[in-house]
């Protein structure tokens, strides 16, 4: 059973993400730009799952399950012209006719997934019919614009209506926060799209723009990364975070039961990740000279410069409820995991919440066969941590400073949903504003009991 993931990207940060992915997992599979296998990758089995986000048509050759959406051309339109041009479906592709985009406009993007709703069901299910047992969709978007923020919104709603039984996993970009020459009103479509991320997401992986920066000049050497440079960095992260799914061994093999151990309490489904060693194709620099041992790896994973969320503003008790860490190596011997585990704990080099188990969970992951290693062995942690919270903090604290002088409401106002009713927005921060606390109380010693209580 392949357990089929079908991908939708909205916007322009999720469907240029989204074409740095296909292109990643292209390369992995032995798979050519026009979706026919490469010769080398031809004979004998790779013991891959291709199926798992690729169909193959009549012809054999291989279609993402993906379904790409924007409100303005540009992006897609530069996808399609590009060397990957045919790889995709091009009934999977909508561009909004009028194709001005959604202004940097929540209520606009959710608006214009309103109008073409039933073009994107259509889309959604025969896509969905097309799989022999699906497991989920994922959605890749940012949340500070209007497409990938407000129609993203939509789809989650309407995918949540539709599926219910079905994993909704996300890929959210969040904005970088520290800097202000970004969307004024990002914080309005930040908030808005939040609720729709706690409401109907099964699981949610942060990306935080400004520490995508900071790897990329830290690890990269990179004083100023282009979004492609970034997106490496990301697609790097979810081929890794995909691939037990693709490259399937004993455990972790199914979406569903990864996610099971990382998510204790339904809401608290935000995720962290952390890479290392990063390298890119590009950047000469990158490719570090470092000796990487199953320790090293597992020790930098814990370090907080290498995570993709920076947790500043949390509280000082902020702790992990969970981590599962996917090492990728040749000759990863079981017992050097063993022994890091062991010192990790010694060392007191995790925190965890008083409330379960202390317990890293590691699976060790086959690499793809067609490319080539970097080093000795690569990690990536997906966590569960309490100080995603700080993220959420300045994202409310932002919001405020906009709200309390009803600044830009306007251009919100504008749209037919927003009228005559902000409630929306009260509504919203409301469920940010819980969120957040419910991260404070997973660090306290009563958080299981208190809820079962309450
Ligand atoms: P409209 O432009 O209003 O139609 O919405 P949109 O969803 O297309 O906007 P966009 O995706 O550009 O969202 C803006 C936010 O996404 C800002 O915080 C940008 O910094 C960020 N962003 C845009 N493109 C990329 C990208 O390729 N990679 C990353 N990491 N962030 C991006």
């Amino acid at each position: 059973m392949p357990r089929e993931l079908i991908t939708l990207q909205a916007g322009q940060c999720g469907n240029q993400i989204g074409s740095q992915f296909w292109e990643h997992l292209c390369k992995d599979h032995g798979i050519s730009q026009d979706g026919t296998l490469e010769e080398y990758a031809s004979e004998g089995s790779a013991g891959d799952r291709k199926d798992v986000f690729f169909y193959q048509a009549d012809d054999e050759h291989y279609v993402p399950r993906a379904i790409l959406v924007d409100t303005e051309p540009r992006v897609i339109g530069g996808i399609m012209n590009g060397p990957y041009g045919k790889l995709y479906n091009p009934e999977n592709i909508h561009v909004s006719k009028n194709g001005g985009g959604a202004g940097n406009n929540w209520g606009q993007g959710y608006g214009a997934g309103e109008k073409i709703q039933d073009e994107l069901i259509e889309m959604i299910d025969r896509e969905a019919d097309g799989s022999d047992s699906l497991e989920g969709f994922m959605l890749l978007h940012s949340i500070a614009g209007g497409t990938g923020s407000g129609l993203g919104s939509f789809l989650l709603e309407k995918l949540s209506d539709a599926y219910p039984k079905k994993l909704i996993q996300t890929y959210s970009v969040f904005p970088n926060s520290e800097e202000t020459s970004d969307v004024v009103v990002q914080p309005y479509n930040s908030v808005l799209a939040m609720r729709r991320l706690v409401d109907h997401a099964d699981s949610v992986v942060v990306l935080d723009n400004a520490q995508l920066a900071r790897i990329a000049a830290d690890r990269l050497h990179l004083s100023n990364p282009s979004y492609s440079q970034t997106n490496q960095l990301v697609s790097t992260v979810m081929g890794a975070s995909t691939l037990t799914l693709r490259y399937p061994g004993y455990m972790n093999n199914d979406l569903v039961g990864m996610l099971a151990s990382l998510i204790p309490t339904p809401r608290a489904h935000f995720l962290m990740t952390s890479y290392t060693p990063f390298t890119s194709d590009t950047i000469e620099r990158g490719k570090a000279t470092t000796k990487t041992s199953v320790l090293d790896v597992m020790r930098r994973l814990l370090q907080p410069k290498n995570r993709m969320v920076s947790t500043q503003g949390a509280s000082k008790k902020a702790c992990y409820i969970s981590i599962l860490n996917i090492l990728q190596g040749d000759s990863i011997d079981p017992r050097d995991v063993h022994k890091s585990l062991v010192r990790i704990r010694e060392k007191h080099l995790a925190s965890f919440i008083p409330w379960g188990p202390a317990s890293i969970q590691v699976a060790l992951a086959k690499r793809g066969p067609y490319t080539a290693a970097t080093h000795r062995v690569n990690g990536l942690m997906l966590a569960n941590h309490t100080g995603i919270a700080g993220i959420f903090k300045r994202t409310l604290d932002q919001y405020d400073r906009l709200r309390k002088r009803n600044a830009f409401l306007d251009m919100y106002k504008r749209e037919p949903m927003f009228a005559n009713d902000l409630s929306e927005f009260d509504e919203s921060y409301e469920t940010v504003t819980e969120l957040m606390a419910e991260y404070r109380a997973a660090e306290g010693p009563d958080y299981i009991s208190g809820r079962v209580d309450g």
